[in-house]
């Protein structure tokens, strides 16, 4: 498929399951995201592949966020968290790792991280597998930031869910040109 074309059908699927990418595919997804274009080479990010037992973990991390700053959090909201990482095989975090720089601000260093995330979405596609971003309200969770691994300024850009769609496609909207695009 042409590059314009996997762009065109690109789609997210919300139902991912087993199986996942193995390693090796993982690593090419993420490589392919790595070649994100981002100013000055400043590689300001840093990912996070959680797979297998260590989504549950994320999950009760969820769970612990929920609850603190939710106490009333009812047993439903509970489970809700806690399953939420299960929604595919594999999930991937973006960081923005934000670097000092003269010339790049913090918002080309976010849109970098986008496009790398945008970029492992297209891979994750190329190799046969759906995807779906999400953020929600743990992407911007003090605890779950910290249990990432982030360092004092770093933010979740978004979580890639990836794995094998179940089920139909959402059918693709109509592309409206002339509602986004004004010519100078
Ligand atoms: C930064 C960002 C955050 C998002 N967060 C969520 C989210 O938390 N939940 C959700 O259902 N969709 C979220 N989305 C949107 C979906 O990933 C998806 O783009 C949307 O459902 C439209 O489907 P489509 O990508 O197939 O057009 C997010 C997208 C972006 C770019």
């Amino acid at each position: 498929m042409s590059i314009l074309n996997a762009l065109l059908q690109r789609n997210s699927h919300s139902k991912l399951v087993d199986p996942g990418p193995d390693r090796h595919q993982l690593e090419q997804i993420v490589a392919g995201g790595l070649r994100a274009p981002d100013h000055g080479r400043l590689r300001p990010w840093h990912f996070v592949a959680i797979e297998g037992d260590r989504r549950a973990a994320l999950g009760g991390i969820f769970e612990q966020a929920l609850l603190l700053t939710h106490p009333e959090a009812t047993e439903a909201e509970r489970q809700k968290a806690q399953a939420a990482p299960l929604r595919a095989p594999l999930v991937i975090a973006g960081l923005v790792r934000p670097v000092e720089h003269p010339k790049v601000p913090r918002v080309e260093q976010v849109a970098a991280v986008a496009c790398a995330l945008y970029g492992m979405s297209l891979g994750a596609e190329s190799l046969g597998f759906g995807t779906m971003w999400r953020t929600g309200r743990y992407a911007q969770d003090a605890l779950v930031v910290a249990e990432l691994g982030a360092r004092p300024g770093d933010e979740i850009v978004g979580f890639l869910y990836v794995g094998t769609r179940q089920g139909e496609a959402k059918p693709l909207p109509e592309i409206q040109i002339g509602a986004h695009l004004d010519f100078y």
